[in-house]
C-alpha cells in the first residue's frame, strides 16, 4: 500500500506550537522519534522540573506499556504516543478522576473526527470495526506523591491512528481509527484536537471537581452491562451500573448488593 501523507503528519515542535489552540497544553512540547515510553520521559522530565501543561510525543516505543504491566504496541509513523504532564494542586486522593477525564476529552475528539467512540472503564476507548467494537486507544495515568500531595501526574495516550496490522495477540481485539473509518487520519491534528478537548475539561475539574468531565464521561460509556472484573484474586460480577464522583465503578450483583470498584480490570460477559 502506497504511504500516505497524511499518516506522516509533522509531529515536530515546529509546526505542532504553530497549530496548538492551548493556552497551557503542550506549550511545553517536545517530540522523540523514538524513545522507550513516553510516560517514563515525563517522569524524567518532571523531575527536573518541567512545567504543568509539558507535552511529549513519541513517533514509536521500543518499551510503550499499558495497565496491569501490559506492553503497548507502538510502531512507528502510524499512531500516536503522548504523555502529558500534570501538576494539580490537589491531595493524591482526589486524581483518580483524571483517567476517566482524558477518556471523556480522547472521545470528544474523536466524535469531531467521525467515530462513534465507547469508553469502557477505567481507561479504553473503543471504537466500531469489523462488526464490533474493538480497543483504539488506552491510557496509562501515573503519579508521584509527596505525603498526601500529589508532586505531578502523568496521562499517557495511546491513539491507533494510521495502524492496519497488530500483532496476533492483539488482531482479534485492537483495531485504529483509519480501519474503523476507512481512511488515514491526520496525527497531528488529533493531538491538537485532543489537547483543546482536555484543557477546559481539566480546568473545571481543578475548579470545581470531576462532576462535569464525568458526565460526559458517562455519555460515552458502556455502562449498563452485565461484567465481571477481577480484583487482587476476588472477583465480582453484575451489571456496571455506574461510576460514583471519584471515577470508582459501581456493580450491582444478582443478590442485589452494591460493589465499588476503585481499581481492577472490567470484562463483559457472554451474553451481557
Ligand atoms: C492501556 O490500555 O493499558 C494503557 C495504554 C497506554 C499507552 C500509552 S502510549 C504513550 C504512553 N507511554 C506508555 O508507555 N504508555 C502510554
Amino acid at each position: 500500500m502506497s504511504p500516505n501523507p497524511l499518516a506522516e503528519s509533522d509531529l515536530t515542535p515546529r509546526v505542532m506550537l504553530r497549530r496548538l489552540r492551548t493556552r497551557c497544553l503542550g506549550r511545553a512540547y517536545e517530540f522523540l522519534p523514538a524513545c522507550a515510553s513516553t510516560n517514563d520521559v515525563a517522569r524524567a522530565r518532571a523531575a527536573a522540573g518541567a512545567a504543568e501543561g509539558f507535552v511529549i510525543v513519541a513517533d514509536s516505543q521500543s518499551a510503550g506499556r499499558g495497565r496491569l504491566g501490559r506492553s503497548w504496541h507502538s510502531p512507528p509513523g502510524q499512531n500516536l504516543y503522548l504523555s502529558l504532564l500534570l501538576r494539580p494542586a490537589l491531595p493524591a486522593r482526589q486524581v483518580a478522576p483524571l483517567t476517566l477525564l482524558a477518556g471523556a476529552a480522547l472521545a470528544r475528539t474523536l466524535t469531531a473526527a467521525g467515530v462513534t467512540p465507547r469508553l469502557h472503564w477505567p481507561n479504553d476507548l473503543l471504537v466500531p470495526a469489523a462488526g464490533e467494537f474493538r480497543k483504539a486507544a488506552g491510557i496509562l495515568t501515573e503519579m508521584a506523591t509527596s505525603g498526601e500531595e500529589v508532586r505531578h501526574v502523568v496521562v499517557g495516550i495511546g491513539l491507533n491512528v494510521n495502524g492496519q496490522e497488530f500483532p496476533p495477540d492483539l488482531a482479534q481485539r485492537a483495531t485504529s481509527l483509519r480501519l474503523a473509518l476507512g481512511r488515514a487520519c491526520d496525527r497531528a491534528k488529533l493531538l491538537v484536537d485532543f489537547l483543546a478537548a482536555f484543557e477546559p475539561i481539566y480546568g473545571d475539574f481543578l475548579v470545581r471537581g470531576p462532576a462535569a468531565g464525568l458526565q460526559e464521561w458517562r455519555r460515552h460509556a458502556d455502562l449498563g452491562r452485565v461484567c465481571r472484573i477481577d480484583r487482587d484474586g476476588a472477583r465480582v460480577e453484575g451489571i456496571a451500573t455506574d461510576i460514583d464522583d471519584s471515577g470508582a465503578l459501581l456493580v450491582r450483583d444478582d443478590a442485589g448488593r452494591m460493589h465499588r470498584i476503585a481499581s481492577g480490570e472490567m470484562s463483559e460477559q457472554a451474553g451481557g
